[in-house]
């Protein structure tokens, strides 16, 4: 069963913390009533409050196939998300949700996908490993391209060997990084030319940093990916989620109803532009 009031938040309890950096860590919630449905698509989000300090918007992370809790992966970068930081098991959370326009999975049948992140990107991104690797027979190939700014700052990185193990491409590009280090060095952008990529048969996704999107999309489409194969998630500051107060608004579009998830055709004029 679904919160019958998508504005109120239901409770949730913190089965399991990992840290996964030194500033971002991942949560894993059930509900305190056992009737809450938790099923979700790849590329939805939660809204998470913090008792008495505030709500945010975060991505769901785990696979969605496994709707048994919610997993969300979260950089601590201000106040509530500092808090949340030092929550620790059997800690209590609100959520409502998810919310949002999913990662297009359906278009992306019998095509080579693609996926972009950068830093604490890759969290949206890996719902669409795992139902890429559950149901691998209905794609092409899955090609990951992750950028962080050094070796300390990846997530999610215990699992990198078994992605690879069942046949995910995975490259990994640091900003910096010392002599130990065997992946890239430079900006993730720098491994799109090298791309084994046939235009009409791919599918792309990225998610990080809003700068390094818009320096992602001038190559894609220099390698000949339309517009239209391009997916982004977008981030903007969110209060209702539902498309009520305004708060996310972008253009014509409202983050958090229409997106976050947009093909880059819809966004491309307005791309980069901070508010509105
Ligand atoms: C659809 C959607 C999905 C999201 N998914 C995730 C997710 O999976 N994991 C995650 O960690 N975050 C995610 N975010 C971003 C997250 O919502 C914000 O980081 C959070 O709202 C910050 O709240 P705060 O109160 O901690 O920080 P605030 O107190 O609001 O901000 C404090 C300072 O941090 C800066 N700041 C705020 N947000 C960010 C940011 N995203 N990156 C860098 N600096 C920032 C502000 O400019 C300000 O200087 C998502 C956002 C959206 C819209
Ligand atoms: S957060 Fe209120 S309209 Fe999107």
């Amino acid at each position: 069963m679904k919160s019958k009031n998508s504005l109120l938040p239901v409770p949730y309890r913190i089965v399991k913390c990992t840290q996964e950096t030194s500033d971002v860590f991942t949560i894993e919630l059930v509900p305190e009533d056992s009737q809450q449905s938790m099923e979700f698509s790849p590329g939805q989000f939660n809204m998470l409050y913090q008792f008495g300090v505030g709500e945010v918007p975060i991505s769901i992370s785990g696979d969605s196939a496994k709707a048994d809790r919610y997993i969300h992966t979260i950089r601590a970068v201000g106040t509530v998300t500092r808090r949340m930081k030092i929550l620790t098991e059997k800690s209590q959370l609100g959520l409502r949700g998810p919310f949002g326009v999913p990662w297009p999975l359906d278009k992306a049948l019998e095509k080579d996908i693609f996926l972009i992140a950068g830093g604490i990107g890759l969290a949206p991104l890996r719902p669409v490993i795992y139902a890429y690797l559950a149901n691998k027979s209905r794609y092409g190939r899955l090609s990951v391209l992750y950028g962080a700014r050094s070796p300390k700052d990846l997530v999610f990185k215990k699992e990198f060997s078994q992605w690879r193990k069942l046949g995910v491409e995975l490259s990994v590009a640091v900003d910096a990084a010392g002599p130990s280090w065997k992946g890239h060095v430079g900006a993730v952008t720098k491994l799109i030319p090298n791309l084994d990529l046939d235009p009409k048969k791919s599918l792309v996704m990225v998610c990080g940093p809003e700068i390094m999107m818009r320096f992602i999309a001038d190559p894609l489409l220099g390698r000949g990916i339309a517009e239209r194969d391009i997916y982004v998630s977008m981030e903007r500051n969110m209060q209702c989620a539902v498309g009520f107060c305004g708060h996310c608004q972008y253009g014509g579009e409202f983050i958090c109803k229409d997106g976050p998830v947009f093909s880059f055709d819809r966004l491309s004029s307005t791309f980069l532009r901070r508010e509105f």
